[in-house]
């Protein structure tokens, strides 16, 4: 197997395929004038199975199409199978129509990638097993938290902290977190406005006075939701209040808004380059990969 560490997750790629022994083929890219995305293979790929690692995080199009360029690319030349190692799965937030009239966009990109001579993809912590399903797929979908949460509990110093889900849907993070730090855990109940995006979390008690608390998400994006929580489990008397998530988007502001609603840290993962990606999916990605070499 060769690894292709694409244009958006170029440092990831090249620390899996160190941990795997594996060679990692350049990727040359340039974006044209006019905007339109350019990738180049420096490298022979035929005959090999690829693993083309690219997180699909914000400009999502580029990214994605950067992704079917690379895959269309790798089949064209040769290759026999392509491993689509996506951490952050764009549009998988739009896994099913809300409003008459949407598109299902998670499953128009599935579609792409297949059109595209993706094999299988490998996911962190995607939005939702609707979305994992819709991509029709042969798909794996790998859990970040415990990284997370042992990065927690051993960097931080906060083993015996209450995990809190900001939702019903992340409530399995909180749970597989409160594994490692043995805290307890507990959810709320979001509701976010379909036209407005406007976050509200429902007043609810949790056992959270005096204690330290780390909100478990799939991903931060405007930190509406941390916010909201944040701000809830404060009035409740909690003493210290952090936020972990596997896909830190952070988009504009969003870090900055975050602390100053009284949140004591962000922390991430290097799916998404950011200041607080701080705890690495290499291993666990290249794990997953083992059983192509
Ligand atoms: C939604 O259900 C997700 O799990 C996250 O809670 C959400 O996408 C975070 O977005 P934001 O930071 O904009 O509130």
């Amino acid at each position: 197997m060769k690894v292709v560490p694409g244009p958006a997750s170029k440092e990831l790629g090249l620390r899996v395929a160190e941990l795997l022994g594996a060679e990692a083929v350049q990727v040359g890219y340039k974006l044209f004038p006019d905007g339109e995305s350019y990738v180049r293979f420096d490298g022979s790929v035929e005959g090999e199975t690829v693993a083309i690692i690219q997180s699909t995080y914000p400009p999502q199009d580029k990214h994605l199409l950067e992704l079917c360029l690379l895959s269309d690319a790798a089949k064209d030349l040769g290759a026999k199978r392509v491993v689509a190692v996506v951490p952050y799965m764009a549009y998988a937030r739009q896994d099913k129509r809300f409003m008459d009239g949407e598109a299902i966009s998670i499953r128009t990109v599935g579609k792409l990638l297949r059109a595209a001579g993706v094999d299988k993809l490998v996911t962190v912590d995607i939005h939702s097993n609707e979305a994992l399903r819709a991509l029709g797929l042969e798909a794996v979908n790998l859990s970040a938290i415990p990284l997370l949460a042992r990065y927690m509990a051993e960097e931080k110093g906060l083993a015996g902290a209450f995990a809190l889900a900001p939702d019903r849907g992340a409530l399995d993070k909180a749970e597989e977190a409160n594994k490692v730090l043995g805290g307890g855990f507990g959810w709320l109940h979001k509701e976010r406005s379909l036209l407005t995006g406007e976050v509200r979390v429902e007043e609810k008690m949790l056992d959270v006075s005096g204690r330290t608390v780390i909100i478990f998400d799939d991903m931060i994006s405007t930190g509406g939701t941390v916010i909201a929580a944040t701000k809830l489990l404060k009035k409740q008397g909690a003493a210290r209040v952090y936020a972990a998530c596997s896909h830190p988007l952070l988009v504009g502001d969003a870090l900055k808004r975050i602390l100053a609603s009284g949140c004591d840290g962000v922390v991430g993962t290097d799916s998404v380059p950011s200041s607080v990606s701080v705890v690495s999916i290499a291993g666990l990605l290249a794990r997953e990969l083992r059983d192509e070499l």
